[in-house]
This record gives C-alpha cells, structure tokens and sequence, in this order.
C-alpha cells in the first residue's frame, strides 16, 4: 500500500470519527492515542486484503466507527484491566501461570456451577481457565458447542450473558484468566447469516462459500483434505435448497467466507462483544482454515495470518489486553507461524503434546528431544500452551522429514501410533478409540483419556507413573501447563458416550467424561491413584510456581546419551534447571561424562534432595528428575 492512500484512508477514517456524536472525553483520548499508535498496521492489513475492491476504505471506516463504539460500551473496571496490563505486558509468560479447561455443562452444571469450584480452582492453583463454547448452539448436533448460534447469546442450559459476567469478574477477583472460544470459521447453519443465507438473501449467502452447483465445490475438493470424513466427504454438503456449502468440519457448521469484508467487520463486532464482557484469551479456533482459494489445499494461507493479525490490530484498539492462543493442529512448520506477538501471543503445542505420547509408546524419547531442541524456540512476548490431553484426539502431527533423519518412516509410525494407541498392538498398555479412521487416506486420529491412554483401568503403578511422567514435561519445557480438568485425579474413558443424544458418531466424547465427583472426593488419599496422581502435579505445580527459571519458554537441549531418557535444560539468572525424565519401563542411566559440565552437588527441587553428579545419575522406571545446576 502506498503512503498517500494511507493518509488518504487516516484522513477519512479520522473525519468519520470527528462526525461521531458526543464530545471527546478522556477515554476517547485514550483511544486516539491507540489509534495513532496501531491505525496504519490496521490499515495496511485491511488494504492487503481487501484493496482491490472498491468498497474497501468504507468497510475499513465502519470497522474503526464500530471499534469506538466497543471502547466507549467497554466497562470500566475492564479498562484498568488494560491499563495494569500494559504495565505488565509478560504477565502469561509467568512460572506461575496454570491452566485448566472443561466443558462448562459436564464440569459443573452450569456457569454458576463453575463459579462454585472457584475456591478448588485456588486449591488447584489456577490462574487460566478455559470454558469449551458455551454459546447458543443447535441441539443435540452443536460439536460440542463448535457449531455457534449466537455469539451474543449464552447457551440458556448453561446460564446467560450477565452470568458469564458474573463469572468472568470472580475469576479476575481470584487471579485466574478466562479463556474462551472464538469460533470465526464457521457459524452453525441456525446462525441468523445462515438462516438468511439458506433463504437465498444475496447478501447472507456471500457470507459463505455457497454454490449453485458442483462445479466449484468438486474445484476446491481437488485440493483440501478431509477432516470429518466420518460426516461427509470432501468439503462441501448440501443446503436445504440444492445449492453447495463450504463445511470443512460437520455439515452443520458452515464456513465463513472472509474474503468479503462484510464477515470481517461483522466477525470483529462479535469479537469486541466478547472482549466487553471480560474475557481475557480468545482460543482461535480452527486458524488454518479461515482464508481459502482455489488450487490450494485451503490451509495456512498467507492470507489467513493477515486476517489474525487485523483482528488483533482491532483488538489493540477497544479491547487491548485480550490476548489470541491459536489452535492450529497441522505441520510444525505451520505452527510456528501464527505465534508472533502481532497474531496469536500464545499457541497450543500439539507437536509437543504428540510426541510425549509417541516416547510413552515406544520408550524412546528421541523424536521429542529433536522437536525441543529445533521446534520448541517461539518469539519474544508469545508462548507455548502446553498439554498432555485436551477435548480433541490425538493427530500425530510430527514433520515426515524430522522423522526421517532418525530413521523413521512417519507414515509407518503413525499406523503403529494408532494400534498401538487403540490397543492391537502387543504388549499396549493403552486403552483408546480410533477417531476419524479413514481407510481411504489410512489417515486415523486417537481419543481417551489421559489416565486410560496411559493404561489406569487396572489402577495399576506403572500407569500412575505415566500420567506423572506425561505432566513432568509440559510442567517443565516452558510455557503455560494445561490441564484438561478431571485428569489430575485421573480421569477415566466414558463408553457411554454413544448413549447421549448427537454424540454417538462422534468418539471425541469418549473422554469427556462428567466431573469425576468419586474421584475428586479421594484426591487427598495417597494411597489410591488419584491421590497419588493429584499429590504428583500438585507438587509439581507448587515447585514450578517457586522456580524462576521456569518461567517463560527459553530451553537449552541436554543430550543424554540415553535414547530413553529425555533431557533438556531451563536456564534461569544464577541456576539452571536440568530436567531428565526416563520414559522406559527399566530403570536407566546417565554417565558421569555426560553430567560432567556441571557442578557435581545438586538439589531435586521436586523432592528437595540433595545428589551428587559426579557419579552419574540413575532414574527408576517412568521416573524423572528436576535438579536445580550449576556450571561445573
Ligand atoms: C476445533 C475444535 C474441535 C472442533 C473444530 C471445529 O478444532 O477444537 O473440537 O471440532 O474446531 O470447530
Ligand atoms: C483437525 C483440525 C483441528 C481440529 C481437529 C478436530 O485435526 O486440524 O483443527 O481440532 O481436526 O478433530
């Protein structure tokens, strides 16, 4: 974009405002000074991807005029919120930070239900919390609340929006963020723009990717994957009245069509609307399929991050201390592009989350220390969210070409992942569920729970060690540790899912399982596994909240001569954490040699016991160390 068409677009965009009604109070300053500071990366975004059409700069108006509107409705207490927030720009890069997500309805009922587990969220140490959606969604088919309705309307089972209020202002009360969904590629199709679009408004139908016929569907299909094969073929499915619709997920959730500018500006309203009710994290669902076009698989487009990144230039005008996590399930590679603090500050891990299941499975951690070692490094003022289990499966979404320089073919691997995970394979401890098995692409995902992947049904030790183990590592590579909550009293596969109304196709349901009430009641009894499980990550979450050097994501990789055990280094001010962590079923070693950089006395900050280096380091099965360093 030219400089003149940007002062041109500054210019009309700043009359348009002067015309507003109402004077310029002090907040309206502070909003001036934003807008000084971010309009132009807005504008240059805006333009990139809308300039060609004429239309543009009226969209781009509208857009700041609706972004003014949101700053002046924005409540009070939610600007000092802005204001401390600007002081203390890293505060989720904290070693203190914690994460918990549930599905409001199964966790608690509903939101006041969620309100009355605040004092064990504290016990817990929470400090983040995402609620699954929990706006109004078709019934009993909604994807678990991913087919949205009403971005504006809380899901009436639930509670409403002065609840979700209510809620979001008792978390900030006790230290704990909240985190909820925005589902921005797609609507359901009972959404209003759906409604209009299935009537044949010519205006609501160019909110989607709607055809007369199959002409461009079977286009685009040439080039995308599937990735509910289980629901329909392909992307597109049928409206009610014989025309095509873009559905990448279920046929129920139809997928917007950005490259109108109409859906953006509409998108961002929706967007500040759940930014004014308290909300502090936007999880981004779904990134990599927001831009599509023809002769591309649709995925990861470049377009797709300018978008991110203008919703967050929108948000750094009226609502500048939400933050974006993206969730983008796909290549590595594609990963690590939306983390940059311009588009999405925090990111899942779902390499990270993959590969801990792939070393429990094959006891060799080598496919992990290679990904911590190159894939772990993200931008300055962004992180990791990193987890063991979460609502979804489990895609083994490692790079083929890592793989291949350890000599493993990752089309093979990912069959034995999968039999391995469901249980046919020999000696499998696991008891998990095929989702989305495609014969057709051999392609296959895995659901269950942390605790059943890990082999608890029996209540075995070995399993108990697993699900320590698995949390050792995303307590400790850096980044903020998310609990999918239930399993830190080891949460069991429920296969009675099928039995609830819509959830029969879907094996997701299989681990999510309502709240574990027999389970919590014993998380103070060590001697059984949930006690044992509870007491291990709270340990760990209090010694990880007392360990500077955790905080933040800086990682330094630690070979240990030993394919079973992973090592990796936490380099704080005047120590280093050196965490090891034995993934094989015997107990292993590190030699003398291999420790011998390091000052021989050591402390394990998990059990405060003091060691000594200088003749190696032993690790029992499944176990893993915490040592507090220094440089010999
Ligand atoms: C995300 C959600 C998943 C959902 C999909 C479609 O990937 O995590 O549960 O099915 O988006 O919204
Ligand atoms: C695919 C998508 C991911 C989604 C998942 C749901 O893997 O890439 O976004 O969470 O499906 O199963």
């Amino acid at each position: 974009m030219d400089e003149q068409v940007g002062q041109q677009a500054r210019q009309q965009v700043l009359a348009a405002l002067a015309a507003q009604p109402g004077g310029v109070d002090d907040d309206d300053a502070a909003f001036r000074r934003r807008f000084d500071q971010h309009f132009p990366d807005l504008c240059r975004l805006f333009h990139s991807l809308y300039g060609p059409q004429s239309d543009w700069l009226d969209h781009l108006t509208a857009l700041v005029l609706e972004a003014v509107r949101s700053w002046q409705e924005r409540p009070a207490d939610l600007k000092a919120v802005d204001d401390a927030k600007e002081q203390d720009s890293g505060w989720f890069l904290s070693n203190s930070m914690l994460g918990g997500v549930c599905y409001v309805d199964r966790y608690a009922e509903n939101l006041d239900g969620v309100r009355a587990q605040i004092p064990y969220f504290k016990e817990l140490g929470l400090t983040y919390l995402h609620l699954m959606p929990l706006f109004l969604a078709p019934e009993p088919h909604s994807d678990g609340g991913y087919a949205v309705s009403s971005y504006r309307e809380v899901n009436p089972a639930l509670g409403s929006m002065e609840q979700l209020r209510t809620l979001a202002a008792d978390l900030r009360a006790n230290g704990i963020s909240l985190v909820v969904d925005f589902i921005f590629n797609h609507t359901s199709n009972e959404h209003e723009w759906a409604r209009k679009a299935a009537a044949g408004d010519p205006a609501y139908s160019d909110y989607y990717w709607i055809f007369p016929d199959r002409t461009m569907p079977d286009a685009f299909e040439q080039h995308v994957r599937e990735i509910f094969p289980d629901d329909h073929p392909g992307s597109f499915v049928p409206t009610p009245d014989g025309r095509w619709v873009w559905a990448t997920f279920h046929s129920f959730q139809w997928d917007l069509n950005y490259s109108n500018p109409a859906v953006f500006r509409a998108m961002a309203g929706e967007m500040l609307f759940l930014a004014n009710q308290g909300i502090d994290i936007l999880r981004m669902d779904a990134v990599a399929f927001i831009w599509k076009q023809l002769g591309t698989t649709s995925e990861n487009l470049p377009e797709a991050h300018i978008l991110l990144q203008a919703f967050n230039a929108v948000c750094r005008l009226a609502a500048p201390s939400l933050l974006f996590k993206s969730e983008a399930i796909v290549h590595p590679d594609e990963v690590a592009r939306y983390i940059n603090p311009a588009e999405c500050q925090l990111s899942y891990n779902p390499l990270q989350m993959a590969l801990i299941w792939e070393s429990l499975a094959t006891r060799n951690a080598s496919l992990l220390a290679q990904a911590l070692e190159r894939r772990h490094t993200v931008p300055d003022g962004t992180t990791w969210v990193n987890y063991v289990r979460s609502h979804d499966d489990i895609g083994w979404t490692f790079a083929d070409e890592d793989a291949a320089e350890l000599g493993i073919n990752g089309f093979d691997h990912r069959r034995f992942l999968n039999s391995f995970y469901v249980n046919r394979f020999p000696g499998s401890f696991a008891c998990g569920v095929p989702f989305q098995d495609n014969p057709r692409t051999g392609d296959c995902r895995i659901s269950g729970t942390t605790a059943s992947l890990c082999g608890l049904q029996g209540g075995e030790a070995a399993a108990v060690d697993r699900i320590l183990l698995a949390h050792s590592i995303t307590f400790s590579t850096g980044g903020i540790p998310l609990l999918y909550l239930g399993d830190e009293v080891g949460q069991l596969n429920d296969y009675q899912y099928a039995l609830e109304d819509g959830h029969a196709a879907d094996s997701r349901w299989v681990h999510r399982p309502r709240y574990p009430a027999a389970r919590y009641a014993r998380r103070h009894d060590r001697s059984t596994p949930e006690g044992t499980v509870y007491a291990g990550l709270r340990r760990m979450i209090a010694v990880r909240a007392a360990s500077p050097e955790l905080a933040g994501t800086r990682l330094i990789d630690f070979s240990t001569g030993n394919r079973s055990v992973l090592g990796y280094q936490r380099p704080g001010k005047h120590s280093t954490i050196l965490v090891l962590a034995n993934f094989s079923d015997e107990p292993q070693s590190v030699s003398p040699t291999t420790l011998s950089g390091f000052a021989p006395d050591v402390v394990e900050i998990l059990t405060e016991t003091a060691l000594r280096l200088d003749g190696g380091v032993t690790l029992t099965p499944r176990g893993y160390l915490w040592l507090r360093v220094r440089a010999g």
